[in-house]
């Protein structure tokens, strides 16, 4: 069943149907003010933390998708009543139609009913802390028509997050007030704070308002049927205490034909709201705001562009895997449906791999990312698995506390820096490919010369940094030499501890190998010496105490007590997706090796939805093995189609010069292809997920935990990198496609440093891989090819072949 549609030429999801079986959400904002939304426009607003810098509520779990930011319109000569979005209101879907485009960093409501069409766009202007809402009603019909418009926000009970549920005292200290079309919102008493001052104003007049929730809503009502709408009138209330919102009412009269424009502004900052509905009360600053956005977006999108046999591949990642990735980016794990405020800071792992992929849209993000991901790195060369970058940051630490007293909790140095105990194996080995990727991007090659500081003190290069994060997994290996597990690698439920991970010798070994390409460029030859030895005595285990003969692919690891996981002999978890992946990706086995167990990949976790991370599921409680075991089967590490590790059999099979099985893989996670299966996927079919329900589990099929998913950033980088083959070395832009055989070619068009590169790639042989000639501007040319002059526009044509 189908809810919607791709716009491409909008980039833009189209629902056609609001009853999706689950909210579908979407991103406002592109600085720090974020609004999560739905397709039903519930969802919440923050300022830089969901955490501590809550300004509307949300009641995750309590119902669907509410409270959010609502319009309801209201035909006075009638009484009858109904809201932009589907939601709240829900009118009978046969009588009002509504069409909602999640659009990047913006969000478009329709709605046709009873001879008003009434659209509200979403989207928060860059430069300003504030969300605009740009409402539009028309008048379709051949009468006059009174109609009354209403807006409503409910107002977060204080900055922090869980004060909304635990409300004794947030109950007593703010209040609203209202002056000439704003509703202020004052979280502390008589305080200036600019983050502790909410609005919502409005460019109209307002011939009606509420601050006061109940007064709005009504006792024993709720969203669907305030008792202000009822009316056609709010009560004009404001005052300290209790449950605050914003509503502003008008009532217009539209002529046949004619139509109204006005816009609502939520927003922060004593004045704010004042300034901003003068500000847009002229339209054309609205329009001229929301063309800033949709160019934002226009410009990173177009550093990469595709066009292949493959529709869905091409509208992924044209707009929608880079949008998600650079989502992921910003707010790491932390602001969705799903995470909706309990804690606030990076992931290290998941921030380091996010950064990997977007170092070409979004350079600036990637450094900062990099230099918090650095300055969050211990001495003894790990990293701290969660964190505040803020705690960090030289220039935030001291001014946090005095601005904010009472808001963002300043932990002690021995809560922030945590010993080895709670240590991941992997974290820190992400970040050495993250720098090399971000330096190829730009050229800045001073950067490896950087002077950062270790979370625990004392200053290195970041050349140093990487080191100390190779040195670190070289020292914690256990028994065959292979790398110790630790509370957790990359999988949080496998909880091997002293006990050796499979995955992070791999993971070791590639981080090595890229470090050995970087001290090259560098002509650094005695740490290319020195870390060849490394990667060397990685090898050796690696193929030593890995390789299970009789199964024919890599185990994932092995208990403290000696004990292999992933065998041949094991009733369960007998196969696993990441240490077979990251055997092949790592480069560190034999090609026989490889092909061996990416088939062991095929054979038993491959399904329609994307391929299983381990099979069989776990039915046996192992605390050697980890919490994994202890998850119902088919659910998210064990045994669900889990998605981040997905694109590495991409690359896998990319390396392997299998481009039907890369594809085979690649179309099978694909959301695009599941737009006509919704009753099965329940989750948005722009977004990758979390995990999919394993066949071991009722629900086998169901996407879970949209948007803030490693999977999007892994997606980018396999399909623009491996299967297109279209990445950055330091000798520079490198063509190896590995596609589908029956694929006469694909158009990439990718800027690099300031210069344009319309690359098109002819397949005559029907291949998957390998490359006959390679022309840049005309000229056969060997190798990468090497930046050309700023400003250029060059024409690469590759032919492949045996
Ligand atoms: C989600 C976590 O954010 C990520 O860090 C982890 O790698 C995966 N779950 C797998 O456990």
């Amino acid at each position: 069943m189908k809810y919607g549609y791709f716009d491409n030429a909008n980039r833009e999801y189209v629902i056609t149907r609001p009853d999706t079986p689950a909210p579908w959400t979407n991103y406002l904002g592109t600085e720090k003010f974020c609004t999560v939304i739905s397709h039903n426009a519930g969802g919440y607003s923050f300022y830089d933390s969901p955490e501590y810098h809550r300004v509307t509520k949300f009641r995750p779990n309590a119902s669907f998708d509410r409270p959010g930011h609502y319009v309801y319109l209201r035909d006075d000569e009638s009484g009858d009543y109904w809201s932009i979005s589907w939601q709240p209101v829900a009118k009978s879907l046969e009588e009002a139609k509504y069409e909602i485009r999640h659009g990047l960093s913006y969000s478009k409501f329709r709605c046709e009913y009873s001879g008003i069409t009434a659209t509200k766009t979403l989207f928060v202007p860059k430069g300003e802390d504030a969300e605009i809402w740009d409402i539009v009603l028309r008048n379709t019909g051949e009468t006059p028509r009174t109609i009354s418009a209403f807006s409503f926000v409910e107002f977060s009970f204080s900055h922090i997050a869980s004060d909304n549920q635990n409300h004794q005292m947030s109950l007593y200290s703010a209040g609203t007030e209202y002056h000439q079309g704003v509703i202020e919102y004052d979280l502390y008493y008589n305080t200036d704070e600019f983050e502790g001052f909410y609005y919502l104003a409005s460019t109209f007049d307002p011939d009606s308002y509420d601050g006061q929730r109940d007064r709005f809503l009504g006792p024993y009502r709720d969203e669907s049927n305030p008792i202000a709408v009822v009316n056609g009138q709010c009560s004009d209330s404001v005052q300290t205490c209790y449950n605050h919102c914003g509503s502003l009412h008008k009532q217009f009269v539209i002529q046949p034909g004619e139509e109204v424009r006005f816009a609502f502004i939520l927003g922060l900052g004593k004045g704010n709201g004042t300034r901003l509905r003068h500000k847009y009360q002229n339209p054309a600053e609205v329009d001229a705001a929301f063309a800033a956005i949709r160019h934002h977006w226009d410009k990173r999108c177009s550093r990469f562009q595709v066009t292949t046999p493959n529709e869905g591949l091409d509208t992924m990642i044209n707009t929608w895997t880079l949008y998600q990735a650079e989502t992921c980016v910003v707010w790491s794990r932390f602001a969705s449906f799903i995470e909706v405020g309990g804690r606030t800071g990076l992931g290290y792992r998941d921030t380091a791999q996010d950064a990997m992929a977007v170092p070409h849209s979004n350079p600036e993000m990637t450094r900062k990312r990099i230099i918090d991901l650095l300055r969050g790195q211990v001495k003894a060369g790990y990293g701290l698995h969660l964190f505040d970058p803020d705690w960090f940051d030289p220039d935030k630490a001291d001014v946090k506390p005095s601005k904010s007293p009472t808001v963002v909790p300043t932990p002690s140095d021995d809560d922030k820096i945590h010993g080895i105990e709670d240590t991941c194996s992997d974290d820190h080995l992400w970040l050495v490919p993250t720098i090399c990727r971000y330096v190829m991007e730009t050229g800045e090659t001073s950067f490896f010369d950087e002077e950062i500081p270790y979370a625990d003190g004392g200053n290195a290069t970041v050349y140093q940094h990487m080191k100390a994060a190779l040195d670190f997994t070289e020292q914690y290996v256990g028994a065959t030499g292979i790398a110790k597990g630790l509370r957790a690698d990359w999988n949080d439920c496998l909880n091997l501890g002293g006990g050796e991970s499979s995955m992070v010798a791999f993971l070791h070994y590639w981080a090595i190998t890229e470090f050995i390409e970087l001290a090259k460029f560098l002509n650094r030859p005695e740490d290319v010496a020195h870390y060849q030895t490394m990667a060397d005595k990685v090898r050796c285990a690696c193929e030593q105490h890995l390789w299970d003969e009789e199964g024919g692919w890599y185990i994932r690891g092995i208990t403290r007590n000696g004990e292999k996981v992933g065998t041949s002999q094991q009733a369960e978890g007998k196969v696993h997706l990441e240490s077979n992946t990251w055997a092949v990706v790592s480069g560190t086995v034999s090609e026989e090796r490889g092909r061996k167990a990416m088939d062991a990949v095929d054979e038993y976790l491959y399904s329609g939805f994307g391929l299983h991370l381990n099979a069989p599921a776990f039915t046996q409680p192992n605390d050697d093995i980890g919490f994994v075991t202890r998850v119902y089967p088919g659910v998210k590490e064990n045994g669900a189609i889990f998605s981040h590790p997905n694109p590495w059999a991409w690359v896998a099979e990319a390396k392997l010069g299998r481009g039907n099985q890369a594809m085979k893989f690649y179309d099978a996670l694909n959301p695009y292809n599941q737009n006509d299966d919704i009753e099965t996927r329940i989750s948005e079919p722009y977004s990758y997920v979390q995990f999919v329900m394993g066949r071991d589990h009722q629900d086998h099929g169901r996407a879970n935990h949209p948007w803030l998913t490693g999977t999007s950033g892994w997606a980018y980088i396999a399909a623009t990198n491996h299967i297109l083959g279209v990445r950055l070395s330091f000798d520079g832009l490198v063509i190896d496609p590995c596609i589908p055989t029956e694929w006469p070619g694909f158009e990439v068009s990718r800027e690099w440093r300031g210069c344009r590169y319309n690359i098109s790639v002819k397949n005559p042989d029907n291949v998957s891989r390998g490359i006959k000639t390679i022309t840049l501007n005309g000229q056969e040319i060997n190798g990468a090819i090497p930046p050309q002059p700023a400003g250029s526009d060059n024409e690469v044509i590759v032919i492949m072949g045996e």
